[in-house]
């Protein structure tokens, strides 16, 4: 077999046949296919797709490039959710106690932010003492003890994929459907959960900025489970804005208690309790939609989910009295308030401009090496339909740095869209692919 021939027949549009894919993707990963060759291999990809079958192969090839994780030690039907990546996104600090107070176990593994998103991983070492690095043994022995444990990605998870990614990111050939959804499924597959609720983000802040991609993206996730033997339940969500109001990583901890104790933001609060149902529908703890939404809403309205969280902490090492004094968490110096410049409705908070302002203030990296400041980010006042006036606020920057806060200032001014009509809303859950 040849390289050449596999890009040649991609090229023309043909379908791969498995050990053709096999070979070009395990050949990469050991170091006998050379960077240019799977640079056209992927470029021709962008362009001639993959069709269903080939997808899944790809995906398959790449969950087994690796370590694969053995969750059979956990009791009941393990569950896993994942983003495909938004700004301010809290979800899965809420989620795994939430999921886990209804009765189904969360065994979940995160990664760290990049670029203008967060990651949960950052987020949860805002928590004093808090430790995501978990052996293998300590996860599962968690799982089943208390119900979650949220982890980082161990080195050795789907290393075809790390390879691959990198390469697309210097070649323009991430925005690929086929590409995008083997890359996440094959991450998901080898982590090991049964169940897997999908969380694909539509708009300015996601890789898929048009609705048609977003659910093209869903469909392809949930057809991959499909073929591999894995529950996948997609739901298409709206990042049009940044969701809830924090961004950056102990304010999204502080947002996520808040949350779960029933004073978080309306979308935040109702997309989680979304994702929760769904969850709780795979990992078959109940038998309605009905019911999966009532026992979460009940989870996070009688305490029951914040207690989770706490016991959650303090298994993982950290200080669960951060629940009830928000001190503990490490606290920016400084803050500088974002004004309205005209009246008016906001339309549109751009979501990828407010997590790039986020970065700028250190909450984020501009790449994988760049240390993280815990403390700072970004209050958002005022979101999408909110009435405003000239001179009022509109968010808060909190810093502690002032190198870049002219650039961060600029971006977060620019992020917010003013006109002079209440815009129409936009649904925050679009679909439900399953
Ligand atoms: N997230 C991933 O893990 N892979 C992609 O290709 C895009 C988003
Ligand atoms: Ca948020």
């Amino acid at each position: 077999m040849r390289p050449n021939d596999i890009i040649e027949t991609k090229k023309e549009g043909g379908k791969l046949k498995a050990d053709e894919i096999d070979f070009l993707i395990n050949g990469y990963t050991n170091g006998d296919i050379p960077d240019y060759q799977l640079s056209a291999w992927a470029m021709a990809v962008y362009f001639q797709g993959m069709d269903k079958e080939e997808t899944a192969m790809l995906t398959k090839t790449m969950a087994e490039s690796g370590e694969t994780i053995d969750l059979s030690k956990i009791k009941g039907t393990k569950v896993d959710k994942h983003s495909t990546g938004g700004v301010g996104d809290t979800t899965t600090l809420i989620l795994a106690p939430l999921v886990a107070a209804c009765g189904a176990p969360v065994a979940k593994m995160s990664g760290r932010g990049l670029g203008h998103t967060g990651g949960t991983i950052d987020k949860l070492e805002a928590i004093p003492g808090f430790k995501t690095s978990l052996s293998t043994e300590k996860f599962i022995n968690s799982v089943n003890q208390i119900g979650a444990a949220v982890a980082g990605q161990t080195g050795n998870l789907a290393p075809a994929d790390k390879k691959l990614y990198a390469l697309r990111d210097v070649t323009a050939t991430v925005d690929s459907i086929p590409l995008i959804a083997s890359s996440i499924m094959s991450k998901k597959i080898a982590s090991g959960a049964d169940g897997i609720v999908l969380d694909v983000k539509t708009g300015d802040g996601a890789f898929m900025k048009t609705y048609d991609g977003a659910l093209e993206l869903a469909e392809t996730m949930v057809e991959i489970g499909e073929e591999v033997g894995r529950d996948v339940i997609a739901v298409v969500s709206d990042m049009n804005q940044p969701l809830g109001k924090a961004v950056g990583n102990s304010l999204e901890v502080k947002e996520a208690i808040d949350t779960l104790k029933g004073e978080g933001p309306e979308d935040l609060t109702n997309l989680c309790i979304t994702l929760a149902a769904q969850m709780l529908q795979l990992s078959n703890v109940v038998e309605t939609k009905e019911e999966a939404i009532n026992k979460a809403t009940t989870a996070l309205n009688n305490g029951a989910a914040l207690n989770k969280l706490k016991e959650m902490i303090a298994n993982q090492g950290g200080n669960s009295e951060v629940v009830d004094d928000y001190q503990l968490l490490p606290q920016g110096e400084n803050k500088l308030e974002i004004k309205a410049q005209q009246s008016g409705y906001v339309q549109k908070i751009k979501a990828k401009d407010v997590g790039l302002s986020a970065m700028l203030l250190g909450a984020g990296r501009a790449t994988k090496e760049d240390e993280i400041d815990l403390a700072v980010g970004i209050e958002l006042t005022k979101k999408v339909g909110d009435e405003v006036t000239a001179g009022s606020t509109l968010a808060t920057l909190i810093y502690d740095s002032e190198e870049d806060l002219e650039e961060a200032k600029d971006k977060l001014n620019s992020a917010y869209q003013i006109g002079k009509e209440a815009p129409e809303e936009n649904p925050l859950i679009y679909d439900v692919v399953k």
